[in-house]
């Protein structure tokens, strides 16, 4: 079956079964390889993109449920979002596996929310795992954006 993605602003006709996770097609038919695969059952937030501005897990999204949809993959952030810098500033990754999912997470709420509470930035965030521990630099990279001026790590007090 062939289903018509628009997917960074470009459109992609892809002949993939319909329940193929958008996943695999944007990481082996389209070779969009930033999202990443982590758990594959919607545990890990590794996959995160924003389908029309709403993180969606891509491991347990099927293609057949994207037609008219307009997908956004950490490619489509252009490297130069706002997070993308702040997340460079605040030194965030370390092994690096799940910040694309992490940003993307982050992306979407700071759209809908552009100046979020900590109980906002939590609910967000909360399916987004990190096996290094990056958790609080990324909150300071969030509220970085968000206006809050945190503090950069290894800055002095
Ligand atoms: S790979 Fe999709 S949530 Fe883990
Ligand atoms: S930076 Fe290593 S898993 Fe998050």
């Amino acid at each position: 079956m062939t289903t018509s993605l628009n997917i960074n602003g470009k459109s992609y006709d892809v002949t993939a079964d319909p329940e193929t996770p958008l996943l695999w097609v944007l990481r082996d038919e389209l070779l969009l390889t930033g999202t990443k695969y982590g758990c594959g059952i919607a545990q890990c937030g590794a996959c995160t993109v924003h389908v029309d501005g709403v993180a969606v897990r891509s491991c347990q999204t099927p293609v057949s449920a994207l037609a008219g949809g307009k997908v956004t993959t950490i490619e489509g952030l252009g490297g130069t979002h706002p997070l993308q810098t702040a997340w460079v500033k605040h030194d965030v990754p370390q092994c690096g596996y799940c910040q694309s999912g992490q940003i993307m997470s982050a992306a979407a709420l700071l759209a809908a929310k552009p100046a979020p509470t900590d109980d906002d930035i939590d609910s967000a965030m909360t399916g987004n795992i990190c096996r290094c521990g990056t958790y609080q630099r990324i909150r300071a990279a969030i509220k970085d954006v968000a206006g809050a001026k945190a503090p950069v790590h290894g800055d002095v007090a």
